[in-house]
């Protein structure tokens, strides 16, 4: 079976055909990023706009790609939430037209539980149930336990920032560009992650996460370093230590998730999984206990409809269905 995937949730515009939920034909992606990095992050207003006007474009690539025409879909699958409302509306619309004409099953998913999925994606190893699962996105930073596709439950989320918006926000105020997360990878490389003692502030659930405090204090450290030693630039030690701090907080996290749950497969998801740093230390450190530790293929880390489009199919086999009515505000 075809699956039409369509996601709007936040700057891209993406549409994908994939076959039984594995097998991506198209995934094709448009991002209006360039018209963002102009104020150092997203403007809903732009985003919306931009997606009303290429969403039919790219739908139309992504079939021509699949070499395929929308008879030879049998099902659409669209992210209905989170995400920001008016992007959310025109992917939600879209495909809620589509699926009342065609007379296609329509299926609303979960955009941060689609992340999870990207690691069932483009052929590979494929990871057995139960397992963790840890996605770091640009609007998210969630613990999860995963029992099958319908059967995912929270064991934790960030209570402020996200870690990728602590990256783009920490990022600015080092003067760097919009994503912050690799500009701040690439300075990082060159600095000691040592130098500054920062940490992550404390919360109320074990496997919650807090990134607002450090940013905060790299802007504290910032001010008071240029005051105490003007012309003396610290930014690649404070960006490694930045990194390593956030990522000593998602390791230690996700093992201790694993551990008390007493499971051996770990899944990463979302654009911050893309960070080297991330990547070696959660590879190291779950390999020390046995843990095998899953990332998608890089070009799916990041948002994507393949991802929709497979999910959508699992949660279709299980007997999940949405309405035409379907709301990105319910
Ligand atoms: O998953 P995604 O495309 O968006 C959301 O669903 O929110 O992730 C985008 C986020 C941005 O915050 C970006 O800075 C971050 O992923 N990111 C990274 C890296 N590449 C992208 N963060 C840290 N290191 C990277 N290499
Ligand atoms: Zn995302």
């Amino acid at each position: 079976m075809y699956t039409l995937g369509i996601e709007t949730s936040c700057d891209e515009t993406s549409v994908a055909v994939v076959e039984n939920g594995r097998n991506i034909l198209s995934n094709e992606i448009i991002s209006s990023l360039r018209f963002h990095s102009l104020y150092g992050g997203v403007i809903p207003e732009i985003a919306s706009r931009m997606q009303l006007e290429v969403i039919t474009t790219v739908a139309q690539n992504a079939l021509k790609k699949a070499r395929c025409s929308l008879k030879d879909i049998g099902l659409i699958s669209v992210t209905a939430l989170p995400g920001l409302p008016g992007s959310l509306l025109v992917g939600v619309s879209f495909a809620a037209s589509l699926s009342l004409t065609l007379r296609l099953p329509l299926i609303g998913v979960d955009h941060v539980h689609s992340h999870i999925y990207a690691n069932f994606l483009a052929g590979g190893y494929v990871p057995e149930f139960p397992f963790i699962a840890l996605v770091v996105s640009g609007g998210h930073t969630s613990l999860f336990l995963v029992r099958d596709f319908h059967r995912i439950v929270i064991l934790g989320r960030t209570q402020d920032d996200a870690c990728g918006e602590a990256f783009d926000k920490t990022a600015k105020l080092l003067g760097l560009g919009y994503p912050g997360g690799p500009e701040i990878e690439r300075l990082a490389k060159k600095g000691n992650p040592r130098k500054v003692k920062f940490r992550c502030s404390g919360t109320r659930g074990a496997y919650d996460f807090s990134f607002s405090g450090i940013k905060t204090a790299v802007m504290y450290y910032l001010r008071d370093h240029r005051l105490r030693h003007p012309g003396c630039s610290l930014r690649a030690d404070v960006a490694a230590s930045f990194q390593e701090t956030v990522v000593n907080a998602l390791v230690r996290k996700s093992l201790d998730a694993c551990r008390k749950e007493r499971i051996k497969t770990l899944v990463v998801g979302g654009g911050v999984a893309l960070n080297g740093c991330l990547r070696d230390r959660l590879l190291r450190e779950s390999g020390k206990e046995g843990i095998r530790c899953c990332f998608p293929e890089r070009s799916l880390c990041m948002d994507n409809a393949a991802m929709v489009a497979g999910f959508g199919y699992q949660l279709f086999r299980k007997g999940i269905r949405s309405s035409f009515d379907l709301s990105p505000f319910a």
